[in-house]
């Protein structure tokens, strides 16, 4: 019996151990093709694959879950800008005193609740993704694309204030993130 179990032993194991290396091995390869793939379909392929790479469960993710992922981190994007706008509301107390710094905080808690409404938005569009309702995946994405820009005209509409260089870097990679999600939907069909 022993001698049996160790000549099957013999018999299995270079099968068994090939398919042990090689399996992982084609999984992530094959799988990192697939992200690219997708990636080459949307209009910022190096955030695009940055941003999946980044996320382990790409690497066995469908196009729809490609498109889970970057939309949860859209989704975590906008709540650190909302927190880092909220951040900003309390300035020192003297300055408190002078209109434009009211202004300006008062156009700071609009720009938050913005990125707020594009969290939110995104929070939508990862439900009808579950429900294969692409089209409205994809409206409220669009959506989503827009709050940002509310933001930075409530700011140029007072000559007095000055958009922060920091909320235009968020701004555009925002807006980017979106995008690579509306190219991930529309291969969805
Ligand atoms: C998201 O927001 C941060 C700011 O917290 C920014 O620096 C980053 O580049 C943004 N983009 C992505 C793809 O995470």
């Amino acid at each position: 019996m022993g001698k049996f179990v160790y000549l099957m032993l013999l018999l299995v194991l270079p099968a068994s151990l090939t398919e042990l290396f090689q399996q992982p091995f084609c999984f992530v390869n094959g799988d990192t093709d697939f992200i690219q793939k997708t990636c080459r379909t949307t209009r910022y392929y190096d955030l695009c694959l940055s941003s999946l790479e980044s996320d382990s469960a790409s690497l066995l993710a469908d196009t729809r879950g490609l498109a889970v992922i970057m939309v949860r981190i859209g989704v975590v994007n906008a709540t650190s800008t909302n927190s880092y706008l909220t951040s900003q509301l309390s300035p020192p107390k003297n300055t408190n005193t002078c209109r434009n710094a009211a202004l300006k905080k008062r156009v700071l808690k609009g720009c938050a609740d913005k990125y707020s409404y594009a969290g939110d938005a995104l929070k939508y569009a990862l439900e009808n993704l579950k429900d294969e309702l692409y089209d409205y995946a994809n409206m409220n994405v669009m959506a989503a694309a827009d709050y940002p820009g509310v933001c930075r005209n409530a700011f140029e509409r007072y000559p007095t204030l000055v958009y922060p260089d920091q909320l235009a870097l968020r701004e555009n990679s925002f807006k980017q993130i979106c995008q690579v999600v509306l190219g991930i939907i529309d291969a969805l069909g």
